[in-house]
């Protein structure tokens, strides 16, 4: 298993040939919609007449994709599929396994690149940048890196062997199938959630969110390209009540999944534990990763023209649309003023369009019920006596779901704006008494139920680490001096506690650990 490193991003700058063949793909995936998507069941493509559409949010009167969707009969189909491809999958050697998805991320970043990145921009309303650093960089490090985990835990083994004995474990897969859930704002997390558990033989059914199907759906057939056998990974889109409420009671069940909505994971939380050993053969593995509600913490210290480049990063790319995308900052009275003049001059040079047009910063968000919720918000701070909506604030649906990057200044520490997490391009922004630093950490401590991501701006190393310390806990993934998003592969592991989910860390052996049902073995000779 070959060690790994960083697949490195391209820019795609105009002119290049790989900005030429990206636009030329782009171009392609309009003239050639809608596609027509299948199910994919024991690797054959299934149609049921059941269709539904991907729509491009930033020119949402163009269906890009008709989707089937499964129905009860077909989930009994994949998973019956699934338990009878698992004997063969187990048994295989594990490089053998490791191949097929060590060359998926060659196919992918190679073959693949051009449809991969067309579909994650048109689909999922991604800029150029956005779209490499989701659905080629960190796919293709969630790949490698987890081969290389899964290696890593096969060789964890007990390190006492007295004479005549022979102590081994053997980390077996789970017994059932595991149920991958995805969200749409990462082309790689749909990718991650079914393969990480493959790796390590296990069979996956992967339901992928209805709004990232088109790349969700190219990246399947890549790793059937690749040799993945039949049933493996059963590619089911549908309705995500259907198909919770129909496979969080089977008794095949070995692990769920999740990343997505806060919510969402309560609801399958609370339904797996209405079952026990009458239901199930071993309790599930039950992994969540969800929302955030992400901070940037700004001492009186910090350097401003970095805080305001992290800042309008944080906040508005992929139009917020990220689990660790900035949403609150605590800023000192005595900076404001020179801050606000910095986030202004960068937030007014902001594009925004189309997501194929290759100079926009920012396009649409993904559809009208989430346009709907940030509009909400808005117009909700804009009745607040306690705020004021102070840069942006307008929403446009007329073409595609378009937001401005807004920023909303409050006086109120726990506004709607400062707790709840909104998705959208939305910057809630308190000004606190620079003496009460200390009191003000507690604050954003004590301000929202979430704990995936934080960051730290200062330049005095005094007020960082006390930040470091009084912090611990309101973030998995904390930064100091740099901006809440932008985990990567390898170097950050990324997941968060409290309401962010039960911190399983994507692309790390802490969550490959949980796909395993380790057997102690002790033999005498
Ligand atoms: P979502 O919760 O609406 O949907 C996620 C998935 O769950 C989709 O496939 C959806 O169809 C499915 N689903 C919906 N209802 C279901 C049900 N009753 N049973 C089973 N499945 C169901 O989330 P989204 O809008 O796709 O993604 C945005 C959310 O995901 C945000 O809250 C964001 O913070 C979170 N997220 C978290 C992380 C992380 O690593 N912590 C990463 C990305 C996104
Ligand atoms: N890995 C993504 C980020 O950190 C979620 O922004």
């Amino acid at each position: 298993i070959p060690v790994p490193t960083n697949q490195p991003c391209w820019n795609y700058v105009p002119g290049t040939e790989s900005a030429i063949k990206l636009k030329q793909a782009c171009e392609k995936m309009r003239k050639e919609l809608p596609y027509d998507v299948p199910l994919i069941i024991n690797g054959k493509e299934v149609r049921n007449g059941k269709k539904k559409e991907q729509l491009i949010c930033s020119d949402h009167k163009n269906v890009l994709c008709k989707f089937d969707v499964v129905d009860e009969n077909l989930i009994q189909k994949a998973v019956d599929g699934a338990m009878k491809a698992k004997k063969h999958w187990e048994e295989l050697p594990f490089e053998t396994r490791a191949g097929i998805f060590l060359k998926a991320a060659d196919l992918m970043v190679g073959k693949y690149r051009y449809e991969m990145m067309a579909s994650t921009i048109l689909g999922q309303g991604k800029n150029v940048w956005q779209a490499e650093i989701d659905c080629i960089a960190e796919l293709a490090d969630f790949l490698r890196f987890n081969v290389k985990f899964a290696e890593e835990i096969y060789s964890m083994q007990p390190k006492i062997n007295p004479a005549g004995m022979w102590n081994r474990v053997e980390y077996r897969p789970l017994e059932g199938f595991v149920l991958a859930i995805t969200p749409f704002n990462f082309t790689a997390i749909g990718g991650n959630l079914p393969t990480s558990p493959a790796i390590l033989g296990n069979v996956s059914l992967w339901k992928p969110s209805s709004t990232s199907i088109l790349s969700n759906y190219i990246f399947a057939k890549i790793l059937q390209e690749a040799g993945l056998p039949d049933g493996v990974i059963q590619f089911i889109p549908g309705s995500g009540s259907v198909i919770g409420r129909t496979l969080l009671s089977n008794k095949n069940l070995g692990g769920v999944h999740f990343t997505g909505s806060t919510e969402v994971f309560k609801h399958i939380w609370m339904e797996a534990a209405k079952f026990t050993m009458d239901t199930y053969k071993s309790y599930p593995r039950i992994v969540g990763e969800t929302g955030g509600k992400n901070y940037h913490f700004i001492h009186e210290s910090a350097d401003l023209d970095h805080v305001a480049n992290s800042t309008v990063r944080g906040a508005y790319e992929y139009q917020g649309q990220k689990c660790s995308a900035t949403s609150r900052m605590y800023v000192p009275k005595n900076v404001w003023p020179k801050l606000r003049e910095k986030l202004e001059a960068i937030i007014k040079q902001i594009k925004m369009g189309q997501s194929d047009d290759f100079s926009v910063f920012m396009s649409a968000v993904i559809d009208k019920a989430s346009f709907d919720n940030i509009k909400n918000y808005i117009e909700g701070a804009k009745k607040d006596p306690d705020s004021e909506v102070i840069i942006g604030g307008k929403c446009d649906d007329s073409v595609g779901w378009f937001v401005e990057p807004t920023v909303i200044l409050t006086k109120n520490p726990k506004s709607k704006t400062m707790v709840e997490e909104i998705f959208g391009p939305v910057l809630t922004i308190y000004l606190y008494d620079p003496d009460k630093y200390e009191e003000t950490l507690d604050l954003c401590d004590n301000t929202s139920e979430y704990g995936l991501c934080g960051a730290i701006f200062a330049q005095e190393r005094n007020a960082l680490d006390y930040a470091v310390k009084r912090l611990r806990n309101t973030a998995g993934n904390f930064y100091i001096n740099d901006k809440s998003t932008g985990s990567v592969v390898g170097q950050q592991p990324f997941g968060g506690a409290r309401a962010s989910g039960n911190n399983q860390k994507a692309g790390a052996i802490i969550n490959l650990l949980n796909w395993c049902s380790p057997r102690s073995i002790k033999e005498n000779f």
